[in-house]
C-alpha cells in the first residue's frame, strides 16, 4: 500500500520524540499499520539545532504555515504549542485541505476546538488530539468512542503532571516549590511557559475539553472555577499529610441540576484513595457513568515517550483508517448548558 506520508511542526521534547520512535520502528509500524508511515516535512523555529535524530530526509520549512499549505503530506502533526499562531493557522490550512491533523495542543484546541472540529468534518479529514489531555493515557478515545451511550454524570482527576510530579516531590523530599518546577521542565514535562502549568490554565484547558466530550457542552475554559498551586507550601502538604489527607490538583466537571459545573483547585484526598496514591508525572482521570459505573484510568501523564505513544496512536489511527470511511467526529455539537463561572464558585 501507498505509504502514510506525514509533516511535522514542532520538533521539542514531543516531536524529537514521535522522530525518533517513527525511524527506530518504521518496519514495525509499516506491519502494524499494512503501510509505511513516511517523515517527509518537518519546521521548527532553529535549523542549527541539534536534536539527535536524522532529519535529513525530510524536506525543512521555515514556517508551519507553509508546511502545512504547501507539502505533499497525507497527515499534518502540530507540536508546536500555544493557542495563537503558528499552531491555529497551520492547522486550519491544513484541515481545510482535507489533511488531516494530529495535535497534542490542549491550549488550542480550548480556544478553536469546535471550530476546527467543523472545519474537519466539513472536509472529511480527521482531527486527532489522543495527547493533549492526560499524556499517553487514552482518555479521548474513551469518551469519544468506548463510552458511547452512557449518560455521564462526573469527570475528574489529575491531569497535569508537572503540578503532581511538583507536589509529590514537596511532600517526599521536602525540596522548595522553585526547585521541583525546576526539575520538572528540565525532564520536559513544563509547557513553555510554566505559568500555565501551576496557574491551573493548562489543566483547565485539558478539562474543558474532556467536559465536551463527556456532556457535549461547548469548550469553555474561561468558564471554569481556577486556582492552581502556586500557593501551596510544604507547611500546607505536612498539615494535610497529619490529618490523613494529600493535596493533589484536581480537575472536575459533574452534572448539577442547573448545568455542567466545572472547576480546578488544590484538593484535600483521604491518603486511602487511589487518587491519592497517584504520584509524580502521573496523571489519572475518573469517568462515572450510568452503563458503565466508574472507570479510572491511571499512566503517564507527560513526558517526550508517553506524549509520542499517544501522537503515533492517532497517526497509526489515520494510517489504518479507509478513504471515504465515515470518521467519529472530533467533539460533538455542542447541546448542554455549562454552569457560568460565577455560579459554580460559588457552590
Ligand atoms: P517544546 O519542547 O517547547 O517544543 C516546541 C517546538 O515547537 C520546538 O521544536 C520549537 O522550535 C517549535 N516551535 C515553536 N514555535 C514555533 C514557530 N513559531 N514556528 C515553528 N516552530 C515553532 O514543546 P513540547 O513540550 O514538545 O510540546 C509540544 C506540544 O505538545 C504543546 O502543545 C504541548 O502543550 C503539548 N504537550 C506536551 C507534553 C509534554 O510532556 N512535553 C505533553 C502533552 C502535550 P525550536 O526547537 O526550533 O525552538
Ligand atoms: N505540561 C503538561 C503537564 C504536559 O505537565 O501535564 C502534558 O500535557
Amino acid at each position: 500500500a501507498d505509504a502514510l506520508k506525514i509533516g511535522i511542526a514542532g520538533l521539542g521534547t514531543v516531536g524529537a520524540s514521535l522522530v525518533r520512535i517513527l525511524q527506530e520502528r518504521h518496519e514495525m509500524l509499516a506491519t502494524t499499520c499494512g503501510r509505511p508511515i513516511e517523515l517527509v516535512a518537518v519546521a521548527a523555529r532553529d535549523r542549527s539545532k541539534d536534536r539527535g535524530v536524522d532529519l535529513a530526509k525530510a524536506a525543512w520549512f521555515e514556517d508551519a504555515v507553509a508546511l502545512a499549505s504547501e507539502a505533499d503530506i497525507d497527515v499534518f502533526v502540530e507540536l508546536m504549542g500555544g493557542a495563537g499562531d503558528p499552531a491555529y493557522s497551520s492547522v486550519k490550512a491544513a484541515l481545510k485541505r482535507g489533511i488531516h491533523v494530529v495535535t497534542a495542543n490542549k491550549a488550542l484546541l480550548a480556544k478553536h476546538g469546535i471550530e476546527l472540529a467543523a472545519i474537519a468534518e466539513e472536509q472529511g479529514a480527521l482531527l486527532n488530539y489522543e495527547a493533549a489531555v492526560a499524556g499517553g493515557i487514552p482518555v479521548i478515545k474513551a469518551l469519544r468512542e468506548s463510552l458511547t451511550g452512557n449518560t455521564v454524570s462526573r469527570v475528574y482527576g489529575i491531569m497535569n503532571g508537572t503540578c503532581n510530579y511538583i507536589l509529590t516531590k514537596m511532600e517526599r523530599e521536602g525540596l522548595t516549590f522553585e526547585a521541583c518546577l525546576k526539575e520538572a521542565q528540565r525532564l520536559g514535562y513544563a509547557e513553555a511557559d510554566p505559568a500555565f502549568d501551576i496557574e491551573g490554565n493548562d489543566t483547565a484547558h485539558k478539562l474543558s475539553i474532556l467536559t465536551s466530550l463527556a456532556f457535549g457542552t461547548a469548550i469553555a475554559a474561561d468558564d471554569i472555577y481556577l486556582e492552581g498551586i502556586t500557593n501551596i507550601s510544604i507547611e500546607d502538604i505536612q498539615a494535610a499529610a497529619d490529618l490523613g489527607y494529600r493535596i493533589k490538583l484536581l480537575g472536575v466537571a459533574q452534572r448539577t441540576e442547573s448545568g455542567i459545573e466545572q472547576r480546578v483547585h488544590p484538593t484535600m484526598v483521604p491518603y486511602d484513595s487511589v487518587i491519592a496514591q497517584v504520584d509524580g508525572v502521573t496523571n489519572a482521570v475518573a469517568v462515572e457513568s450510568d452503563i458503565l459505573g466508574e472507570l479510572l484510568m491511571v499512566g503517564p501523564g507527560a513526558g517526550g515517550n508517553a506524549t509520542a505513544s499517544a501522537v503515533l496512536g492517532d497517526i497509526a489511527d489515520i494510517a489504518k483508517s479507509r478513504p471515504g470511511a465515515q470518521h467519529v467526529p472530533a467533539f460533538g455539537r455542542p447541546t448542554t448548558a455549562l454552569l457560568p463561572y460565577k455560579q459554580a464558585r460559588m457552590q
